[in-house]
């Protein structure tokens, strides 16, 4: 990352994807539309449309992550951002600025001065909007944006300067047990020995509130699930039809995961250009989109243990229903 200057009013923003070919970027798709259970990567729901309708998700009545996790952040700002003072206050996934600026209001305008916020977010309009929405609020802030993938890109972000990472959202649900210990380990090396790591978790409740939650009858979250054929078609010259797929949605409760599918009306075969790739479906085959893990303390405290984390803290509302565990480096 590049230093930076004077930070009044002008947002830094590095795109790190440009520096990476898109060929090999996409090969992920290939491997999941090629897979026995296909499977698309979540990360490509987040065009400009795909986080408008994330958006809109959050506000959903069913949608109590949202809503949880930020009363979480109200009631333990100020010891969720205790003894932070200087260096990097780095958020994974940022989006829109609903959950940072809690934690900037408590943390003050001299500790705002003197720290430096890093959101890294694959979306590079809804990047750039929030950090210059910030920058007007807060102008004694230095904001240095990052376009990218954070499970590839996590290293570059390290520098000795002392870390608070933020991974809210319960976004490390979309990770299984594999590649959540990669992108853990990863933050446990950027977080060094007295870093703080915040991370966001839904909760294990019953199977009709968990499917509720993606089963919404106003429909956003099946647009938002169709949403990311529509990305495959713009990016890699795909030619899904969207009416053609069917939004599913359940919990596995042995696995402790929501899925979301997208499930073949009728037999039907579908075209990725740039992939050079025809794939067929039959009828009622799907593809996922998105796994969902549910956890408990004990698996969180199991998924960080695999990364070498320990929580240290953990703050649940009053139903637990949803968690902010606080972790870092086990004390020697
Ligand atoms: C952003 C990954 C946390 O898993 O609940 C919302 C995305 N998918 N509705 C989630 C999502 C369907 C969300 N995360």
């Amino acid at each position: 990352m590049m230093p930076v200057g004077s930070a009044a009013a002008c947002p830094e923003a590095h795109n790190w994807f440009r520096e990476y070919d898109n060929s090999t970027r996409v090969e992920d798709v290939r491997e999941g539309l090629t897979a026995e259970q296909k499977f698309i990567p979540s990360r490509y729901f987040y065009d400009a449309r795909g986080s408008i309708l994330f958006e809109r998700i959050c506000r959903l009545p069913e949608y109590y992550l949202t809503r949880t996790e930020l009363s979480l952040l109200s009631k333990h700002a100020r010891d969720l951002t205790r003894d932070f003072a200087h260096g990097d206050l780095v958020e994974l996934g940022s989006g829109a600025n609903w959950k940072i600026r809690i934690l900037l209001d408590a943390l003050g305008r001299s500790r705002r001065s003197t720290v430096r916020y890093v959101p890294v977010d694959v979306s590079q309009t809804a990047l750039s909007a929030a950090a210059q929405e910030l920058v007007k609020i807060y102008p004694e802030l230095e904001v240095a944006g990052v376009v990218a993938d954070f499970t590839r890109e996590l290293q570059r972000i390290g520098s000795r300067r002392p870390k608070l990472i933020l991974f809210f959202g319960s976004t490390i649900g979309n990770f299984d047990e594999d590649e959540s210990t990669v992108l853990l380990r990863r933050v446990a090396e950027v977080l060094g020995a007295g870093g703080r790591f915040l991370l966001g978790l839904d909760l294990l409740k019953p199977a009709n509130i968990l499917e509720s939650a993606y089963n919404d009858p106003q429909q956003v979250t099946a647009q938002f699930n169709k949403n990311i054929l529509l990305v495959l078609n713009r990016e890699l010259g795909a030619n899904f039809s969207v009416k053609d797929f069917e939004h599913v949605a359940f919990f596995d409760s042995e696995r402790e995961r929501v899925e979301m599918h997208l499930m073949a009306a009728r037999k039907l075969t579908v075209d990725v250009r740039e992939l050079n790739l025809s794939i067929s479906l039959a009828k009622g085959e799907t593809i996922r989109t998105e796994i969902c893990r549910k956890f408990s303390r004990a698996t969180a405290q199991h998924m960080m243990t695999l990364a070498g984390l320990t929580i240290s803290r953990w703050y649940s509302d009053p139903k637990d229903w949803f968690s902010i565990a606080e972790a870092g480096l086990p004390r020697t």
